[in-house]
């Protein structure tokens, strides 16, 4: 296997690059992309099944607890240097303001799906409201219209 591009770069040495975690890579900002989207596909379908549009209620607490694993990782997903697509520079600036919108994520995700558990629909009702609350309240500020 050749391990030169045409360029003479060390292929090898890219890809140790890569794995070191360096910031601002495109990979960084992708793989926020998929994880944001990941995290909108399960709130549709959480909508869909609250709205009795589908016979599944018994997959929302799967959509609550991937909800609840994401706003976990969420903190990783935005290293220095990784601006790009919709995230604003506001992310880097106010640090600490940002951090606060993460904690309200994973709150509102945790309280989501220790409701979605309990299946009680006044938990679940009001639960859902404030995760949808946490998701604007960060957009509102972070993400580009
Ligand atoms: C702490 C801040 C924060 C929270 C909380 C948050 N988001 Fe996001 N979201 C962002 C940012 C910033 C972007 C833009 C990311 C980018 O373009 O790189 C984004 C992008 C998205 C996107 C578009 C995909 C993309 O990358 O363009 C979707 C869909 C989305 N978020 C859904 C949600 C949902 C649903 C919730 C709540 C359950 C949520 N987000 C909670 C900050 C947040």
């Amino acid at each position: 296997m050749n391990l030169l591009n045409s360029k003479g770069v060390s292929l090898l040495a890219l890809i140790t690059l890569a794995s070191t975690g360096a910031s601002g890579s495109e990979g960084d900002v992708d793989y926020r992309h998929y994880a944001m989207e990941a995290v909108g596909a399960h709130m549709q379908a959480i909508v869909k099944i609250l709205r009795q549009e589908v016979p599944h209620s018994e997959h929302l607490s799967l959509h609550a607890n991937a909800i609840a694993d994401m706003a976990r990782i969420a903190p990783v997903l935005f290293p220095e240097g990784s601006q790009g697509r919709e995230a604003l520079p506001a992310i880097w600036e106010q640090p600490k303001d940002f951090a606060e919108r993460l904690d309200e994520f994973h709150s509102a995700a945790e309280a989501f799906k220790n409701a979605a558990a309990s299946g009680d629909p006044a938990m679940i009702g009001s639960a859902i409201g404030a995760l949808g609350q946490s998701c604007k309240d960060c957009h509102d500020s972070y993400r580009e219209e």
